[in-house]
């Protein structure tokens, strides 16, 4: 029983070597070639790359208590968040955590598709996970507002001090996973996306996860290539307070 998948249909049932098999032959066919090198994930070279702050313990809260207080969170404060809050919420979303090069967040075969950008008044972010790093270009402070109409007007996004990015390149999953690919990148977002809501969480800030988005808008705006897919724009700020 340990050894049996059930692949899609229920009729056809393969073990794990004939899976092993048929996704290396798969693997073979594609060609590693067809994965696209991350310099045609944006259209322009950065400004600049900087180091991040290493990632601390995160305050006293347990996990079940940053569950418990988890809830979508869609007014904000004027404050930015801190550079090293901002490298704390990259690291959550798709840091390295071992030697291996295993990441806070699982992947399907460990091929990590996802890309993680973020938006901060004036400045875009592209989290490097190896080396905990961040490129970065200068940008219009207006790209908050741009996103929020490329997410259906939604006050949220254009009013976010911090917007987390969550892209993916199905590609780099498809060479492997062929007709799952899409699927399974779209749940490494939701993946990635807890993380970043948990940690939001854990350091005191609010964030709500935004999947109504025109991806080619958001595209556009971010200056991205078509290799990638957005998920979700994730604002994130310190929560306003009531009767403001
Ligand atoms: C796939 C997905 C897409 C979502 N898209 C949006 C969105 O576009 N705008 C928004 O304000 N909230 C969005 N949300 C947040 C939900 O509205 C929210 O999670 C739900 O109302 C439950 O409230 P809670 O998050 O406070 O528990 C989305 C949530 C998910 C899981």
């Amino acid at each position: 029983m340990a050894d049996r998948l059930d692949v899609r249909s229920p009729r056809l049932r393969l073990t794990r070597r004939h899976v092993s098999a048929l996704l290396l032959g798969g693997l073979a066919a594609a060609g590693c070639a067809t994965m696209p090198s991350k310099r045609h994930l944006s259209q322009r070279p950065p400004d600049r790359v900087v180091s991040l702050p290493q990632p601390q313990p995160l305050g006293v809260l347990s996990l079940t208590e940053a569950l418990a207080r988890r809830q979508s969170v869609r007014e904000f404060e004027l404050t930015t968040p801190t550079t090293p809050q901002i490298g704390q919420l990259l690291w959550a979303a798709q840091g390295i955590t071992r030697s291996s090069g295993g990441r806070t967040a699982p992947s399907a075969g460990a091929l990590y598709p996802l890309e993680v950008y973020a938006v901060t008044r004036g400045t875009l972010w592209h989290y490097l996970p190896d080396g905990h790093r961040a490129e970065q270009w200068d940008a219009p402070a207006t790209l908050a507002a741009e996103l929020g109409d490329a997410a259906v007007g939604q006050d949220a996004v254009s009013s976010a001090p911090l917007l987390v990015v969550i892209t993916g390149v199905v590609d780099r999953t498809y060479a492997k996973y062929r007709g799952r690919a899409a699927q399974f990148v779209t749940l490494e977002a939701g993946h990635c996306a807890q993380n970043v809501l948990l940690a939001a969480v854990a350091l005191g800030l609010g964030a709500v996860p935004v999947g109504a988005l025109s991806d080619e808008a958001v595209r556009r705006r971010l200056g991205l290539t078509d290799a990638l897919t957005p998920y979700y724009l994730v604002p994130v700020g310190t929560p306003r307070a009531a009767g403001e």
